[in-house]
């Protein structure tokens, strides 16, 4: 590495052959490397930089902010105290834009373009000479993004997350995005509360910058982000807008210095150990269904493959410690409070990798020792006196899902996970938008809703696996049922819902031929999903409607369609998976 404190006299002596870090690492390609350093050196120099501070380690900073991301707002913050960081190490910040992602702020879905955004970070990691970086993520997709993006290239990388927003009070009643934004919708939908009520509750849900203040997916992956040693110790929780969240910014800058010194690459970070850690705590925090995809994706670009039958076991041995909404009743500033994941990391010590390396240099062990003394709390509840016996998930097969489904059953109503009933069919996300509030649809509590062709394919993933309760079922009282979909549902969501059905009805997935009538049976103790139906009214309702899968013509959506995998490999594209395999995770 070169010496931080050593001055250059310029471009002319500087050996670019012999040099591949700072400024003449991944030199532009004019036929002559002496003067491809030469020309940045001129053009960075036109920004006022001294040779001095360009002789030092280059560490990028991955900027996702943008005014259509209010989860990113405290960017600019972030952006100074990771650049103090950094050059109270010794380096140089280079902070770059990447796309940044917002749930409500996508369209299609969010999960249509995280691969997109994988791509954008990965190839300016590629291309911009940066000997470690800081990724600056929060929203849902974007860490998972930042992580796929920079395991692909391999560089020291360091995780930052933006951090949770704050509650918000209304009435007296403390709320948070975005539980509480489903709840005051449904009581809304049901007729509970007036339009004024609804439209005061819109003031408060949301009571600062920063990402969703429960277990929805970016809690989850910044919570898994830690887990996988990605983050500095501490780093998944402090809120956006708190002191504690600009140290710890601070402290990533510093880290990443560290690491481009030592030559700690994202490889040795992201180990079938880190991964393991990973969906202990996803289990143990009763986290984001979603955080199965993105772990299946950030896996897939390390070459493991992500087993969910192994996964499955794994959950029926993790209880559910974390008392967070919408398995439990906190919100993230409370977990911070409560000691973060270091609390949770030391209740869950007897099943961990504890010599699992992490971002510091570290083992995961180690920082867990240096963590400071335990308190009493009330957030994170001890091994033997659970919020739920088992992990949150529960992987589901049966012949509606050949490939696996899964069901956050620590959400879901204990009554409705043994259950039959008969199917109510939407063909797709407009079917259901059109008919479900229909007084004339012909639905009772305990049918089944499903909801096909929102997988990968079909549409891109979109959150709407929460499928609402029926209007008039509502207003009756009804407030939960068994509804199916090969889609997602926010973490924030809570219900008897199973997802990510695979395959998917686009890609002629058993559920492209279910239709209303039909039974189903839904066991989770058994793990299993079944379509009572005969082999040969399958075979006859096949060959009477085969599927199509769906194409364009041109674009971002035609790579997408061509090259989505399904739920259970992450929906990544094929072509960014890794190419050599490692194994599958976890091992079982
Ligand atoms: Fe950004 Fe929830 S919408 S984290």
């Amino acid at each position: 590495m070169v010496d931080p404190q050593k001055s250059s006299s310029g471009a002319h002596d500087v050996h670019p052959e012999e040099q591949s870090e700072g400024l003449s690492k991944g030199l532009t390609n004019y036929g002559d490397r002496g003067f491809s350093l030469f020309l940045r050196k001129a053009f960075i120099k036109g920004a006022g930089y001294t040779d001095r501070a360009l002789d030092r380690p280059v560490i990028g900073i991955a900027n996702t902010g943008s005014a259509f991301n209010p989860c990113h707002g405290n960017m600019p913050q972030l952006i100074e105290a990771v650049k103090r960081g950094i050059m109270l190490a010794g380096g140089l910040p280079m902070d770059f834009p990447t796309i940044s992602l917002h749930e409500s702020f996508s369209r299609p879905t969010s999960m249509y373009l995280r691969n997109l955004m994988s791509m954008d970070t990965e190839e300016m990691l590629r291309a911009q000479p940066m000997d470690a970086v800081v990724l600056i993520g929060g929203c849902d997709k974007t860490v998972p993004a930042q992580l796929m993006g920079a395991a692909s290239v391999g560089l020291p990388a360091v995780q930052l997350v933006t951090g949770s927003m704050l509650t918000g009070s209304h009435r007296g009643e403390r709320v948070g995005a975005c539980t509480d934004c489903r709840r005051y919708w449904g009581r809304f939908r049901a007729g509970e509360i007036e339009a004024q009520e609804v439209a005061d509750v819109n003031d408060q849900l949301v009571a600062s910058v920063g990402t969703c203040s429960v277990a929805g997916t970016a809690s989850t992956m910044a919570c898994i982000a830690e887990a996988l040693g990605m983050t500095v110790p501490g780093g998944a929780t402090p809120p956006a807008v708190t002191a504690d969240r600009i140290r710890v910014a601070e402290q990533s800058g510093r880290v990443a210095v560290q690491m481009a010194r030592s030559g700690l690459t994202i490889d040795k970070v992201l180990t079938a150990e880190a991964f393991e850690n990973a969906m202990r705590v996803l289990l143990a925090m009763g986290g984001s269904t979603n955080g199965i995809v993105h772990l299946a994706a950030i896996a897939g670009r390390m070459g493991y493959t992500l087993d969910l039958r192994a996964l499955d076991a794994m959950s029926r041995q993790t209880p559910v410690l974390l008392d967070l909404k919408p398995s439990g009743d906190h919100y993230m500033e409370d977990f911070h409070a409560a000691g973060g994941m270091a609390t949770l990391l030391h209740e869950l010590r007897p099943l961990l990798h504890l010599d699992a390396m992490t971002v510091t240099g570290r083992t995961l062990g180690e920082e867990l020792d240096a963590a400071g003394p335990r308190f009493t709390q009330h957030v994170v509840r001890p091994l033997n006196r659970p919020v739920y016996p088992q992990g949150g998930i529960a992987v589901l097969y049966g012949n509606l899902a050949p490939d696996g489904a899964i069901i956050k059953q620590s959400a879901a109503d204990a009554r409705l996970m043994e259950h039959e009933g008969r199917a109510v069919v939407f063909e797709n996300a407009q079917d259901l938008a059109n008919r479900i509030d229909d007084p004339a649809l012909d639905v009772g509590p305990d049918d089944v809703l499903v909801l096909k062709n929102i997988g990968p394919k079909g549409a891109a993933m979109p959150e709407a696996g929460y499928l609402p309760i029926p209007r008039k079922l509502a207003a009756a009282g009804v407030k939960d049922m068994l509804r199916i979909s090969d889609g997602r549902m926010s973490g924030t969501a809570f219900g008897t819902i199973v997802l990510h059905v695979t395959p998917e009805a686009a890609v002629g997935g058993p559920l492209a031929w279910i239709q209303t009538g039909d039974r189903i049976r839904l066991s989770v103790a058994a793990r299993s999903i079944e379509w009572l139906i005969s082999e040969e009214e399958l075979r006859a309702r096949r060959e009477a409607r085969p599927v199509r899968s769906p194409e364009a013509d041109r674009g971002y959506e035609r790579l997408f369609l061509q090259s989505v995998t399904q739920a259970d490999q992450g929906a990544d594209f094929d072509f960014l998976m890794a190419t050599e395999s490692k194994g599958s995770v976890p091992r079982s």
